[in-house]
């Protein structure tokens, strides 16, 4: 059975809509598509599996499409596939109020939000996530943009979609090692703020990984609406959202600092997830049974636990390039307890080097 949050952010407020078969529900979308045309951004992977589906819905509404499709990948989260976005808009004359609905994953997402952001200064836009990230994070919240190469995620727009539509069928397409990645994300709601939530995944993981309907469905709904508290009560990541990002500080210099799609997005957001709890345990926050409880859960859902040995110098590097840097110190997302995130700005370089050092091969 479907199930629907809502994103509360007063004028910008919108609903998510989680379930089977949503991408074939048209009555889903009519309150998002007053005019008879939408642009809809995809890739090479997801077209074949999804495009006609979703164009079939579009057409039940009498809503032609404009398809766009990019090449696949992290590695092209980047200005030359923006540019390809904007030419296809510009050369099939969408207007201002021509929808852009993103249909694949946090990639995608991510870029056709940041198009719709810009695009003839802002259009409306809709997210259609197809993987198991993308429909527990990135679809929610309204962060968008692209990669440079000196850092991930740098260039990019605050932008909340109209309407988020989860289908769970689209996950059964899904590389087991995505499913994996998607997983690292879900796992960080409990460990930053629903040790409850904890608790069910390491009761529930081998359900999830058999891509069990009800126990994914049950993941996808708890973990954004964990996501859509957070966003409602901080938009723009002046404090709480920051918690949204446990173990992306170290993630992202393992993404940069490998090569963006090296690593995928999970997957190293597991491996720096690991890099927290150990300065955490450090810092004497948590003992070392909750970080080998943290680890095993990681490893259980197919994760890395340990980081590339990139040097602690390079490490240092990268993130200081990090956007929670503030007056040119770095910050933190730690673990105070299981269950409980917070932002630690003033931490001993001396410890930073000890994990840096200690939880990489
Ligand atoms: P992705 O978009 O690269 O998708 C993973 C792979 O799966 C791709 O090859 C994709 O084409 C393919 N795919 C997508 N749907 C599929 C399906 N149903 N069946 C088969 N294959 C499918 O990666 P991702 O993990 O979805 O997203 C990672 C990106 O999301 C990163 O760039 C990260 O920075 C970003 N992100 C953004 C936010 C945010 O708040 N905006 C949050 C977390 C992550
Ligand atoms: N993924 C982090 C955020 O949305 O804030």
């Amino acid at each position: 059975m479907m199930q629907t949050l809502n994103v509360e952010l007063a004028e910008r407020s919108y609903p998510i809509h989680i379930g089977s078969g949503v991408l074939g529900q048209p009555e889903l979308l009519t309150g998002c598509l007053p005019r008879k045309r939408a642009a809809i951004v995809t890739n090479t992977v997801v077209a074949p599996l999804y495009l006609d589906k979703l164009q079939v819905t579009l057409q039940q509404l009498g809503v032609e499409s404009v398809p766009v499709i990019l090449p696949d990948g992290e590695a092209c989260k980047n200005s030359d596939t923006m540019n390809l976005i904007y030419s296809a808009l510009l050369s099939s004359r969408c207007e201002r109020t021509t929808p852009l609905i993103a249909l694949g994953g946090g990639v995608i997402g991510d870029m056709t939000g940041f198009a719709a952001a810009t695009y003839l200064r802002g259009v409306p836009f809709i997210q259609i996530p197809t993987t198991l990230l993308s429909q527990v994070d990135s679809s929610v919240g309204g962060k968008t943009g692209i990669n440079h190469p000196l850092g991930k995620n740098m260039i990019g727009a605050f932008y909340q979609p109209q309407l988020v539509l989860a289908d769970t069928d689209t996950l059964n397409t899904l590389p087991d090692k995505e499913l994996a990645a998607g997983m690292a994300e879900v796992i960080k709601y409990g460990l930053i703020r629903d040790a409850a939530f904890l608790e069910w995944l390491e009761q529930n993981m081998d359900l999830l990984l058999v891509r069990d309907t009800a126990a994914l469905q049950y993941a996808i709904e708890r973990s954004c609406r964990n996501k859509a508290e957070v966003v409602a009560l901080d938009e723009r990541e002046s404090g709480e959202r920051a918690l949204l990002n446990l173990g992306h500080t170290f993630g992202h210099a393992i993404e940069s600092g490998m090569g963006y799609g090296k690593w995928l997005h999970g997957e190293a957001v597991a491996a720096g997830t690991l890099m927290a709890a150990d300065l955490s345990e450090r810092l004497g926050w948590l003992d070392a049974g909750q970080v080998a409880r943290i680890r095993r859960l990681f490893q259980r859902a197919g994760l890395p636990v340990i980081s590339p040995d990139l040097g602690v110098a390079a490490y240092l590097e990268w993130m200081g390039l990090d956007k929670k840097v503030e007056g040119g110190k770095m910050r933190f997302v730690l673990l105070k307890e299981m269950g409980r995130a917070v932002v630690k700005g003033d931490v001993p370089t001396e410890l930073l080097r000890q994990t840096l050092q200690a939880c990489v091969k």
